[in-house]
């Protein structure tokens, strides 16, 4: 399996989610989110990265059961996708769910193994168990780097936002700085970057689109 750092800490975000996976099936739930609302519209803020006047190839890293794959094919895109997921069971779910589907590929590991267009990555940094800021935040960093080495045009991610209501905050779920994640894109990754802090839930989108 291709790791980014650390096996201990990987292992506990398998082990959280196959356990969500078999409570809750292939559903929001089944990979910790509310319901299907907030997926979605998760999706259409990360998919804002993708120019899609044009078939394209894009790894949806921490693709859970394969909800992305739905929300692109219902769009009607012409993609090619690569879904990446730490967890066995989620992969093994996606692959029966996306049987049959010519342009799927799947994967478990916690970096793509190849490079394309786009690296989408919905609710990755969330979880973050016992781990201090900085131990999450170097995490955070590592998995953007691998999401910046895999893809060619661009690619975006979310995380909880710092911005929350104190009294609905969770110790074990991470909350970012949006600026100060916006900062490191721009000088890390590329001039063109943009920060989505307008659509209603209690996180941010970051777009990283790179000069082709
Ligand atoms: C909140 S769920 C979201 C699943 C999917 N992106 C969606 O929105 O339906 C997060 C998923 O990412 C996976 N995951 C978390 N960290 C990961 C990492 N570093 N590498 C690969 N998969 C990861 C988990 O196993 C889980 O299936």
């Amino acid at each position: 399996m291709v790791e980014v750092g650390n096996a201990a800490l990987l292992s506990e975000v398998a082990g959280y989610y196959s356990d969500k996976l078999e409570q809750h099936g292939q559903s929001p739930r089944g990979v910790d989110w509310n319901g299907e609302e907030g997926q979605t519209l998760r999706f259409r803020e990360l998919c804002r990265v993708i120019d899609a006047s044009r078939p394209f190839s894009v790894t949806d890293l921490g693709c859970g059961y394969g909800a992305l794959h739905d929300f692109l094919s219902a769009e009607g895109r012409a993609f090619d996708y690569l879904g990446v997921d730490v967890s066995g069971s989620m992969v093994e779910a996606a692959r029966e769910r996306l049987q049959g589907r010519g342009n799927a590929r799947l994967l478990q590991a916690s970096a793509p193994d190849c490079v394309n267009d786009y690296g989408i990555a919905s609710g990755i940094f969330n979880v973050r168990f016992g781990r201090t800021d900085a131990e999450w935040q170097a995490y955070v960093e590592r998995s953007l780097d691998e999401l910046d080495r895999a893809s060619r045009l661009g690619f975006s991610f979310n995380c909880l936002t710092s911005y929350s209501d104190a009294d609905r905050m969770r110790p074990d779920l991470y909350y970012a700085d949006p600026g100060r994640l916006f900062d490191l894109c721009k000088r890390r990754y590329s001039r063109n970057v943009a920060l989505l802090h307008d659509y209603g839930l209690y996180e941010f989108t970051m777009l990283v689109r790179k000069q082709p």
